[in-house]
């Protein structure tokens, strides 16, 4: 909880003191020993649903909580993982660990908002097919943390995963034996952090806000860390970090929080390690914190590229030389969540406008045997006027905008897949502001080019009469 440093508001009411963010650095080391047996799970948890290299981003990264999994996880696909943090202090700590990892030639970690990170990303179309946040997204950090996931999902390759991950500090038990002091130390806590105990941007909404940005199979997992005081781990940190911030709490917004003056009295016995009841004196005493992974899939727009598609529920691989994947036309299980349509035979398509061409060649990426045809020559109709651009500038917000970075995502896609298809037949164009190279701005003429009529398609393995390239 100590990303909110650089924007909780200072409480008011008791002694009006936000909480003490001095120790950040040993918090998250603390933070980072306790929490690290549930890593390497939750960090398996997150398989894009396409082949590598995959590119990571560790979005408020601390001292490197996540970081050898994450780097393991790129690294085991060739790719590699960007970590970022706001803190120079901390992303140097986990700069330090990327070259104890002897992983420098695939981690950078960059001392930058993470925001800025999403931006540069939809500027210049290089997505994420990993992005994972472990205790960022939160009210106390971002005033608009609904609006922060939204950002996050937007900026993943289709089939990308979203990782959140949290702590779940406050459903945790760590004065086991005195629940109601601690149900209302919990109340002064969440007051000193200035967080809302209620409505659309409570702490506790994560799943809600991937959802809310489009998300696909959002799914929470539990990973429990739990453990007796007389683990040196478990002790450390709850001596070190979990109680003094309650101590802080109560007597900052005890009362504020409910507590009479013997509850605040019993508090202080329990929490000051002079005292003679002190919880840390208990012999049978222990910690249990329900770790919590919310983990959400962007959606695959069109068709499923051949043997490498997984159905999301089943994980089965899809071998399909017959069978046909679409997404996320067909339902499974009453959700948008299951790409697979089988079909027995051969496929004809009518038409060999740009739809019937993208239709073709993704049915054939996907193994079937497709025939295209047309009444006239392929791309002489409606496609043939085309400006054929994507405008990515404009529409930040709402479904539109959603639509137009799904597009950009897809011509990426094709791009990459198909480096050496002839551009006049498709030509499509990114606008973004502020984006050097030729395809990032309009040039002067550009908009009355035209594909050209005379361009000839490959045939293609797979494809029929007048097939517009394909494999
Ligand atoms: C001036 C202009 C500018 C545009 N600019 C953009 C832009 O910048 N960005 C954008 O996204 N969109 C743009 N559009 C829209 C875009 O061009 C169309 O949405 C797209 O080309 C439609 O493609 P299509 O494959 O559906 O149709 P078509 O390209 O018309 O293809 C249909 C094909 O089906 C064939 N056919 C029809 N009937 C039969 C039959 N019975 N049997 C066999 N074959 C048949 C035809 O011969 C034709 O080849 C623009 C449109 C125009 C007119
Ligand atoms: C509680 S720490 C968690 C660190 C790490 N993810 C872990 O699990 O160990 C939250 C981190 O998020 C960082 N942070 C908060 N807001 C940020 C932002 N807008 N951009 C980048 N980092 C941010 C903070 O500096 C802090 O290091």
């Amino acid at each position: 909880m100590w990303d909110a440093m650089e924007t909780a508001q200072p409480a008011t009411g008791d002694t009006g003191a936000a909480p003490d963010v001095s120790r950040k650095i040993d918090y998250l080391a603390l933070n980072r020993e306790f929490t690290a047996g549930v890593m390497g799970p939750a960090v398996s948890a997150l398989t894009p649903e396409r082949d590598g290299p995959w590119r990571v981003l560790d979005a408020g990264t601390g001292t490197g909580g996540a970081l050898p999994e994450l780097i393991e996880l790129a690294r085991g696909s060739g790719g590699s993982v960007l970590a970022v943090d706001l803190d120079a202090d901390a992303a140097e700590v986990a700069h330090t660990l990327t070259v104890t990892l002897d992983a420098g030639d695939l981690a950078e970690v960059r001392v930058a908002d993470l925001r800025e990170v999403v931006r540069e990303a939809r500027a210049s179309g290089e997505l994420f097919d990993v992005i994972w946040a472990a205790d960022v997204v939160w009210p106390a950090a971002f005033g608009d943390p609904d609006a922060v996931v939204a950002k996050l999902a937007g900026v993943l390759a289709p089939g990308g995963v979203l990782g959140l991950f949290t702590a779940n500090y406050y459903q945790s038990m760590f004065l086991p034996g005195h629940s109601r002091i601690e149900r209302l130390i919990r109340t002064a806590s969440e007051l000193t952090w200035g967080i809302p105990s209620d409505g659309p941007a409570h702490y506790e909404r994560l799943g809600a806000w991937m959802r809310q940005a489009g998300l696909e199979d959002v799914r929470l997992r539990v990973l429990p860390v739990a453990g007796p005081m007389t683990d040196p781990v478990v002790r450390g940190y709850v001596e070190q970090i979990v109680w003094p911030e309650m101590r802080h709490a109560v007597a900052a917004r005890g009362r504020a929080a409910g507590m009479s003056d013997d509850d605040v009295a019993r508090a202080g016995e329990l929490l000051d390690p002079g005292s003679p009841t002190y919880a840390g004196r208990d012999p049978d005493g222990y910690a249990v914190a329900p770790m919590l992974l919310w983990t959400g899939v962007a959606g695959q727009p069109y068709l499923q590229a051949g043997g490498a598609a997984r159905c999301r529920r089943c994980r089965r691989r899809a071998e399909h030389r017959k069978r046909v994947v679409i997404a996320p036309a067909a339902r499974h299980g009453g959700s948008v969540t299951h790409p697979r349509l089988e079909s027995s035979g051969p496929v004809i398509v009518v038409g060999a406008g740009i739809v019937g061409a993208s239709i073709t060649y993704h049915l054939a990426r996907a193994g079937a045997a497709v025939t295209l045809v047309d009444a006239g020559q392929p791309g002489r109709g409606v496609t043939a006027s085309s400006f054929a651009w994507i405008g990515a500038s404009g529409v930040r917000t709402g479904p539109a905008a959603a639509l137009r970075r799904t597009a950009t995502a897809e011509y990426h896609r094709l791009e990459r897949e198909l480096p050496r298809a002839p551009r006049d037949l498709v030509r499509l164009a990114v606008l973004e502001p502020n984006r050097a190279g030729p395809r990032g701005r309009l040039r002067a003429g550009d908009h009355r080019r035209r594909p050209s009529r005379g361009a000839r398609a490959r045939p293609a393995a797979g494809a029929g009469v007048g097939g517009v390239g394909t494999r």
